[in-house]
Parts: structure tokens; C-alpha cells; sequence
């Protein structure tokens, strides 16, 4: 008994592992263990002898079971002890101190203008960029013989042969989504829609893919006034200034009557933009008083709402409010170049946080 007792406290102080110290419990305590063999021989004694050697054997085998125990327990902290020391972490360590992507500068302008927008009460309406005949012209006052349908470069879709519909077109500038909305949720109704256009165009100013944002605000009694005083405060926010003076400028567009371009007043000193000062004008975009056929097209009474409705380039705005030279740039995915006028992701322009940390 002392042998064993020896043999098994040994091999049992020098188990490796959780596996080895079950092992030896099946060799030693076990159904068939050395010891559970041993007890099974109590039988074959004499009375005597089963009185000395029964609580003898009933010893050792409590203390290998507690050996057993006690070695588990003291691996198991062994391997916890292990793991807390490979997987301690320092989180007191500064982390990376810029994310390693950045936001285009056309998406951020487009959060910038929802933002200001949003502010003044307009929601965001969204419309698709293959789009019917009708929704891209035809409702907007522009019909088939209009020379304003030659003058957009239009991509048109094919139709299969036999199929004399009017073919789809990749949406030349956002106005259909005027009719979509006014259509979807009547009058009054105040929105602006940012998105892809398409036109077959391409120089330094120019991709034929491009962005703008399109207004529009129809109520009882809407004027030019309210237009002109909206894109002042758009404009003085976006290019973070006090005030932006806007000229209108007579012009035409089949949606409005009347119609205006915008210009904001600005000066250029050194080849360098200053906005809200000066007696340069910068073209901002078109605008106008909804023309009653497009109302009437969208199912809106004419006779009882009026509106204004506004179409910017978000494009143009971005390259001048961060002096980005050429367009097509925008476009190309390259990385050194996405670093360079890309914003910081981690932070949303808001209108009391800044548009543009
Ligand atoms: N849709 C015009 C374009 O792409 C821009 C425009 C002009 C939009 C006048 C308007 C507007 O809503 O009233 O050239």
C-alpha cells in the first residue's frame, strides 16, 4: 500500500495536464484502477486481516482522490493564470488617430446641404435614376419637339425591336422627382432631392455622371421672395459666412414661370473665392415658380397652391467651397487623392456643430 500510495502522489504531482490527472484516476480509482482491484481482494480475507488492510485501503484511496482534486484545481488556475497574461490588454494605449477611410467630398457636401435644408423644414425625397420618358420631360413641361431634350445629351435606353414606347432614359437632372413626390404626398409639400444625373458630357467641368439637388416647396401662398430668402440662408450657411447676397437673373426653364438663374455675389482675389463680398456673381444654378402644367401633371390644383422649385449642382458646390480643380477627379477612385480631400468619418456635419471640421 505504501507503494502505491507513493507511486500514484508522484505521478499525480507531475500530471501535465487536465487529461493526464483523468488517466490516472481511471488507472488508480477506476471500475478496473489498481486500488478498486486491491479492495476487491477485502473479500478473500480473513477477518483480521480485512480490519486493518479495508480502512487502510479506504484511506489511500480518499487521499489520491483528494491529490486528484487538488492538482486539477491547481492546473485549471495554472492555465488561467496563463491566459490573463497572453491576452492582457492595454487599454490605456492611445488608439489610431484617424480612421483609415475617409468620405467623399460629394457625399459630405450632400450631408452638409440636407443638413442646412433639413433645418428650414424640407425632407429628403429620393426618386430612380432610370427614368420614364414622362416623368423626365414630359411632365415637367418639356415635350417631344423641345429643344431642351436635344440640349441635355439625354442616354437612352434600348427598347426591343417592335416596341414603340418611348424608350427609358438615365434621369438627366433630378425635376422628375419633384412630380414623384408631389404625386406620392400632394400639397403642401416641402422637399429637396439629392442624386445621380446623367448627360453625355465630359471635360474638365463636366462627367456623365454628376450630382444636384433639387427644392421644392409648394404651399398657399409661396412667392419668389420666400425662394430668394431660402437660397440666401442656404448659401450663407453652406459657405460659412454671415451673409451671401443672391442675384436672380431672368431666364427660362419649361417647369417655372417665372424662371431665374442664381448667382452669389463673390470676388476673386489671387485665384482664390470669397464668397458674400465683392462684385463678381458666381452662377449658382436654376429656379423658378412651378409652372401650373407641372402641378397639374402631378395632380396638384394649380388654381388652389403655388410653389418654387430650385436645381443645384452639388458638384460645382464642392469644388468651390473646397477648392477642388477638376471634376473628373472626382470620379477616378484614387487613393492618394481620396486621402487628400476626404473628410474624417467619425465626424456628421451638423448645423450647431459645424458643417465642416
Ligand atoms: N433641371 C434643371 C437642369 O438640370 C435645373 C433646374 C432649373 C431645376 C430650374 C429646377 C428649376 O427645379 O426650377 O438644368
Amino acid at each position: 500500500m505504501d507503494d502505491l500510495k507513493e507511486k500514484y502522489l508522484g505521478l499525480i504531482a507531475n500530471a501535465a495536464d487536465e487529461a493526464a490527472i483523468e488517466d490516472l484516476r481511471v488507472q488508480a480509482v477506476g471500475k478496473k484502477g489498481e486500488i478498486s482491484l486491491k479492495m476487491r481482494e477485502l473479500g478473500k480475507m480473513t477477518p483480521e486481516e480485512r480490519q486493518v488492510a479495508g480502512p487502510a485501503l479506504n484511506a489511500l484511496k480518499d487521499e489520491i482522490n483528494s491529490a486528484l482534486s487538488a492538482k486539477k484545481a491547481a492546473l485549471a488556475d495554472a492555465a488561467l493564470d496563463a491566459r490573463l497574461r497572453d491576452e492582457w490588454l492595454d487599454v490605456t494605449l492611445p488608439s489610431r488617430t484617424r480612421a483609415q477611410g475617409t468620405i467623399h467630398p460629394i457625399s459630405q457636401v450632400t450631408e452638409e446641404i440636407t443638413a442646412i435644408f433639413a433645418d428650414m423644414g424640407f425632407s429628403v425625397a429620393e426618386g430612380p435614376q432610370i427614368e420614364s420618358d414622362w416623368y423626365n420631360f414630359d411632365a415637367l413641361n418639356i415635350p417631344g419637339h423641345h429643344p431642351a431634350r436635344a440640349e441635355m445629351d439625354t442616354f437612352y435606353t434600348h427598347r426591343k425591336e417592335g416596341d414603340n414606347r418611348p424608350p427609358h432614359v438615365l434621369r438627366t437632372h433630378t425635376s422628375p422627382v419633384q412630380i414623384r413626390s408631389m404625386e406620392a404626398t400632394g400639397a403642401p409639400t416641402r422637399i429637396i432631392c439629392p442624386g445621380r444625373v446623367y448627360r453625355s458630357d465630359y471635360d474638365q467641368t463636366h462627367t456623365p455622371m454628376f450630382h444636384q439637388i433639387e427644392g421644392l416647396a409648394i404651399d398657399r401662398d409661396i412667392s419668389m421672395a420666400n425662394l430668394k430668402w431660402v437660397l440666401e440662408e442656404f448659401a450663407a450657411a453652406f459657405f460659412e459666412v454671415d451673409k451671401i447676397e443672391v442675384r436672380f437673373r431672368a431666364s427660362h426653364f419649361p417647369f417655372t414661370e417665372p424662371s431665374a438663374e442664381i448667382d452669389f455675389r463673390c470676388s476673386w482675389v489671387d485665384g482664390q473665392l470669397k464668397l458674400g463680398e465683392g462684385d463678381d456673381w458666381l452662377e449658382g444654378g436654376g429656379s423658378g415658380m412651378v409652372h401650373p402644367k407641372v402641378l397639374q401633371n402631378a395632380g396638384i390644383d394649380p388654381a388652389e397652391w403655388q410653389g418654387f422649385a430650385f436645381g443645384l449642382g452639388i458638384d460645382r458646390l464642392a469644388m468651390l467651397k473646397y477648392g477642388i480643380p477638376d471634376l473628373r477627379a472626382f470620379f477616378d477612385s484614387d487613393l492618394r487623392w481620396l486621402r487628400h480631400y476626404g473628410f474624417n468619418p467619425l465626424v456628421q456635419p451638423t448645423l450647431h456643430g459645424g458643417l465642416s471640421r
